[in-house]
């Protein structure tokens, strides 16, 4: 998510930073902006859009500035104007700063600056940031960075320049990536190496708490603490592909491991332990409203839409509200039923899916309130809707969704214990659920880990022609999920099914060329789906089980098990799908096919 790059040195800035910039697109590319320090002081150009937008403003500038700063932005807080993007700077314009992350204090501190005679330009939590610096600062740029951090919760990987400290760079990390670039007689920052490894392969990376104080000559690390670091330097080995893809082969592979990230992102600042519920201010009803709604109605395409099936499983036996999911691209060109107390959710990754946008419209036209739950802020759907909540995946780029999916699951999850909280859930069932979703990305860690396992499993099962993916309950739209995925990227046919329905018809199918990918969990239908299990094996299937850690029975009776921890039933998917991501990855890669941008198919669908 966004883009950090900066460099001082004897060389003119602004074409490194804007080089640099180009190498971040992929990260976030809805506003980008610059500061550098010229002699008459800080100069900062922004503009929203594409970087090709701020070369065309800065476009027969002479800039001779040897020390500056830029961001590519992925919006969080503020729509993506020109005014919302990056860098922000303090009341007396001296000081500039561009940040990664999300500030989650930032109304209490703005409050608090406010009372010390701050005024605030923008909607974003950085400027807050800026100013906070400027508040303690005395002299010492360095210092200054150091102790308006020590106020701040939340990430941030932040790169700071002042006017009066011409040649120095502040950068800092806690929870979001940055990197120093090594180089003769000049230096560089970068929040992700592709930026800089034109200029240099020496980085240092820093590491969480950490705080760089950078000249063209020296740069020197401490601890927020005041503990001075000494520098681990390293060589950077890999390919400038490669690294775009932080050392991952596919975009796509680096999604699923970012999915821990990912749904912590999801989460962040939304989640109250003490009252056992969620935050979600994005949906922008009144308590009054959100306790009125008699009936959910969530519309998607793709992958958006399994999201919403397993969102009708989470919000129906959470707050007991009547929940119907739909194609958009079917609701669009129904008579559909709206009335009072109806709230649609639409959900998409990119915000501009023309079935989904015009499903919006359909449900708008019809008076029901609609709200969104996208990634990319500022998107078509999210600027249409009369609210919602963004997953804060950052960028996905492989055509195969995985962290956004992950990401609308545990926002339906939140929205699910809100509606909840508000009618029969108790407190402490909803601590429950709080604290468990706080474990989520580890237990998704764990699962991750087990990759080469999976990959071995994959091997056996790569020459097949069709499989067929099976779970009940919350588990079938997973199974549904894990079927897309391998047809997306690998062509293999697969089909999913509610497991009880395969003596319906898929049974006859099964033989041992045709693998079965089963979910059975420990949960309310595992002794049905180990029927199921049995009626395979009878035919000579072959099995993969998707099963809960301990559950040893399950080993004897399929050929391969993969094991996931033990979570509340509503929380299951977040991990039962992590292993079917990493198969059909694997399969697909195994098979030779273009993982990342498979055939046919479009990350986002805007025609009809
Ligand atoms: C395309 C993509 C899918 C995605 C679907 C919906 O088909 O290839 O990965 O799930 O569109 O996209 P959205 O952006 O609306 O979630």
């Amino acid at each position: 998510m966004c883009g950090i790059v900066g460099y001082t040195g004897p060389r003119k800035a602004v074409p490194i930073l804007i080089d640099g910039l180009r190498k971040l697109e992929y990260r976030g590319y809805d506003s980008a902006g610059l500061a550098v320090i010229e002699k008459e002081g800080l100069i900062v150009d922004k503009a929203a859009g594409k970087i090709s937008r701020l070369e065309e403003k800065i476009r027969g500038k002479n800039f001779e500035a040897t020390c500056g700063i830029a961001h590519t932005r992925w919006a969080t807080h503020g729509e993506p104007t020109t005014v919302n993007a990056h860098p922000h700077f303090d009341s007396k314009e001296k000081i500039a700063i561009v940040h990664n992350g999300i500030i989650e204090n930032y109304r209490s501190l703005r409050e608090y600056l406010e009372k010390n005679g701050h005024q605030f330009g923008t909607e974003t939590d950085t400027e807050i940031l800026a100013h906070l610096i400027e508040e303690y600062y005395e002299g010492d740029l360095l210092e200054a960075v150091r102790t308006a951090l020590v106020f701040v919760e939340g990430t941030y990987g932040i790169a700071v320049i002042s006017a009066n400290h011409p040649g120095e760079i502040v950068v800092a990390r806690s929870g979001s990536p940055l990197v120093i670039g090594c180089g003769q007689g000049e230096n560089f920052v970068a929040s992700d190496v592709s930026a800089l490894v034109r200029h240099t392969r020496q980085v240092v990376y820093l590491e969480e708490g950490e705080i760089a104080h950078i000249t063209p000559d020296d740069f020197k690390i401490s601890t927020i603490d005041k503990v001075a670091i000494s520098p681990n330097v390293q060589q950077i080995e890999w390919s400038l592909e490669a690294i775009e893809k932080g050392g991952y082969d596919h975009f796509m592979l680096k999604e699923i491991f970012e999915q821990p990230t990912a749904v912590a992102n999801a989460f962040r600042g939304r989640l109250n332990y003490e009252e056992g519920t969620s935050r979600l201010h994005g949906l922008t009803l009144q308590y009054e409203q959100l306790l009125k709604i008699n009936r959910v109605l969530l519309m998607a395409c793709g992958t958006s839409w399994h999201a919403g099936l397993i969102g009708e499983y989470i919000i129906e036996d959470l707050a007991r509200i009547p929940v119907e999911v739909e194609y958009a691209s079917e609701f669009r060109y129904r008579a559909p039923i709206i009335q009072d107390g109806t709230v649609a959710f639409v959900i998409s990754q990119s915000g501009e899916t023309a079935d989904t946008l015009a499903a919006l419209r359909e449900a708008k036209r019809k008076g029901a309130t609609v709200l969104g739950i996208c990634n990319v802020v500022g998107s078509s759907i999210a600027r249409e809707t009369d609210g919602g909540i963004y997953i804060h995946a950052g960028p996905e780029i492989g055509v195969a969704s995985t962290k956004a999916f992950t990401s609308q699951i545990m926002v339906l999850e939140m929205i699910g214990v809100l509606l909840a909280r508000m009618r029969d859930m108790s407190i402490e069932k909803g601590r429950q659920i709080v604290a468990a979703i706080k474990k989520i990305p580890e237990q998704i860690e764990g699962i991750l880990s087990t990759s080469d396992r999976i990959k071995s499993i994959a091997e056996t099962y790569a020459a097949s022609s069709n499989f067929l993916y099976l779970g009940r309950g919350i588990n079938f739209p997973v199974a549904l999920e894990g079927a897309l995925k391998m047809k997306e990227i690998s062509y293999i046919h697969a089909e999913g099914y509610p497991a009880a329905e395969m003596k319906h018809g898929p049974i006859a199918l099964i033989d041992e060329n045709m693998p079965a990918v089963v979910v059975a969990l420990k949960d309310q239908v595992y002794d049905k789906v180990m029927s199921n299990i049995q009626e395979i094996k009878a035919r000579n299937g072959r099995i993969l089980a998707i099963a809960t850690e301990g559950d040893t029975e399950i080993a004897r009776m399929v050929d391969h098990v993969i094991y996931i921890p033990q979570v509340p039933y509503h929380l299951t998917p977040l991990l039962s799908i992590i292993p079917l991501q990493l198969l059909a990855y694997h399969t697909a890669v195994l098979r030779g096919c273009d993982v990342d941008q498979p055939r046919n198919l479009a990350k986002s669908v805007t025609v009809e």
